[in-house]
């Protein structure tokens, strides 16, 4: 058990800590882990304000979690708590005040609000102290409720929360507060980014983006199960890898509409033009203190590479986009990354942009059919593609036809 002295220190680092995480869902694991940790809590969920609306957006629960197998994830549903008097979560972020409650099940029958128990009955588990806190932002905003929940003390009995708790959490809340705000409009700038790259070329529709998106995660968790990544940094990489991925093409927005929209096939020239695409995208994120910049950077790069090392732009310094002195082929344009010289999730994102291109009509092309694109991909084994990856790719085909059709072209 830490001191109050301690906690106050602890929570001037956590402050500094939370503010360099950009990913919005990496941010609240971090939140609820860290809030739980301060005051000894079994479990907690964060709920996200969408107007007049609570979503239920991120959960905790050890308990539950031990009756799982290791590598197993909580699974939960999502819901959404209209902002009243009804709930526990709606009443405090109504009232913008913390509410302390010893015993969920032994409420005074005055109070409005009441406790939902049908989460318990359907998950066998015993919720007793709940502390709530409303994140408001620092301009006064309800971003959304930190609720924890069952208090634990020494010998892992569930007690009610101390005003001490409520103290600290209330500190706590007013500095993840900070950093949830920061995140969120980083995830906002972000689906602008997008956007923009959709109102420039209206063939890079949402569906597309989604699709590549898709397509490299369910690749990429494919690969990270066979390779023993932890659970943990599966989870963080799959956010991360999901909204690089997404972005691959957000180069193309610096591209001239006569070779962008050109109805047939590049000259030598223009192609030489498109493949800057890799090098403007990788400059949209070049901040090295954040973990998803430098996916963003590593798949704007290197998506274009081929493991034969035919690929484009290879070994370039990205800052300028010319060859690295030393690694140039005997013309002096830089040598293509090769095989492992390839970051995994460049490598990952070919396969998943290439499958997708090919399946699809083009300005330039005709959408293939599936048999054509299936054989091009086999034979890309060793030559365009990473061969371990190409073998993922057909062991895992259903669930990429699965995000295939839930992302339809209008
Ligand atoms: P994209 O349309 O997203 O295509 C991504 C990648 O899919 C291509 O990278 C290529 O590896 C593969 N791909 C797409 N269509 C075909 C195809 O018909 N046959 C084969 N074998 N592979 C295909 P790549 O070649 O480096 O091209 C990068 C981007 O340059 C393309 O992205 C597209 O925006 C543009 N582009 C490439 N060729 C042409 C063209 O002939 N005309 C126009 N207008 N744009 C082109
Ligand atoms: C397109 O839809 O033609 C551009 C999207 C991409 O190149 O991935
Ligand atoms: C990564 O997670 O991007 C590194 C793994 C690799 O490049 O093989
Ligand atoms: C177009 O480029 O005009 C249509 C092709 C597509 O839907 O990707
Ligand atoms: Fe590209
Ligand atoms: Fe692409």
């Amino acid at each position: 058990m830490l001191s109050e002295k301690e906690k106050l220190d602890a929570l001037a680092r956590l402050g500094v800590d939370l503010n360099l995480i950009q990913d919005l869902d990496i941010l609240m694991e971090r939140i609820l882990t860290e809030a739980r940790r301060f005051v000894s809590a079994d479990a907690g969920s964060i709920y996200i304000r969408d107007r007049g609306l609570l979503h239920f957006a991120y959960t905790q629960n050890d308990t539950l979690q031990s009756r799982l197998q290791a590598g197993e994830k909580l699974i939960y549903s999502t819901f959404t708590l209209p902002i009243n008097d009804n709930s526990i979560a709606g009443y405090v972020a109504k009232s913008g005040q913390p509410l302390n409650l010893p015993d969920v099940y032994r409420l005074d029958p005055t109070c409005p609000y009441h406790f939902d128990k049908e989460f318990d009955d359907t998950t066998q588990y015993s919720t007793r102290s709940v502390l709530t806190i409303p994140l408001v932002s620092s301009k006064g905003d309800l971003l959304g409720i930190l609720q924890i929940i069952n208090a634990q003390n020494g010998n892992r009995q569930v007690v009610p929360f101390t005003p001490s708790d409520e103290k600290i959490m209330t500190h706590f809340a007013s500095i993840a507060a900070v950093a949830l705000a920061r995140a969120q409009m980083t995830r906002a700038i972000l689906l602008r980014m997008m956007k923009m790259a959709e109102m420039r070329d209206p063939r890079e529709t949402g569906a597309h983006v989604n699709r590549v998106g898709g397509y490299a995660v369910e690749i990429y968790e494919n690969w990270a199960h066979r390779h023993n990544v932890s659970p943990k940094e599966i989870d963080k990489n799959r956010d991360i890898l999901r909204m690089a991925a997404m972005l691959h093409d957000v180069g193309k927005v610096t591209i001239s509409d006569l070779i962008l929209k050109k109805p047939g096939k590049l000259d030598k020239e223009e192609f030489e033009i498109m493949k800057q695409h890799t090098i403007f995208g990788t400059q949209l994120f070049m901040d090295p203190q954040s973990d998803f910049d430098d996916a963003a950077a590593q798949v704007a790069l290197n998506h274009h590479e081929r493991w034969d090392g035919q690929g484009y732009p290879g070994h370039v310094d990205v800052t300028t986009g010319e060859p690295l002195q030393g690694i140039t082929r005997s013309n002096g344009s830089a040598r293509g990354k090769s095989g492992e010289e390839i970051p995994l999730f460049g490598r990952i994102v070919a396969i998943a942009d290439v499958y997708d291109a090919l399946s699809s009509q083009r300005v330039y092309k005709e959408a293939w059919e599936e048999p054509e694109v299936q054989a091009n991909i086999k034979a890309g084994a060793g030559q365009h593609f990473d061969p371990e990856l190409v073998e993922i790719f057909f062991s895992c085909l259903n669930v990429l036809r699965s995000i295939q059709k839930r992302y339809q072209d209008a």
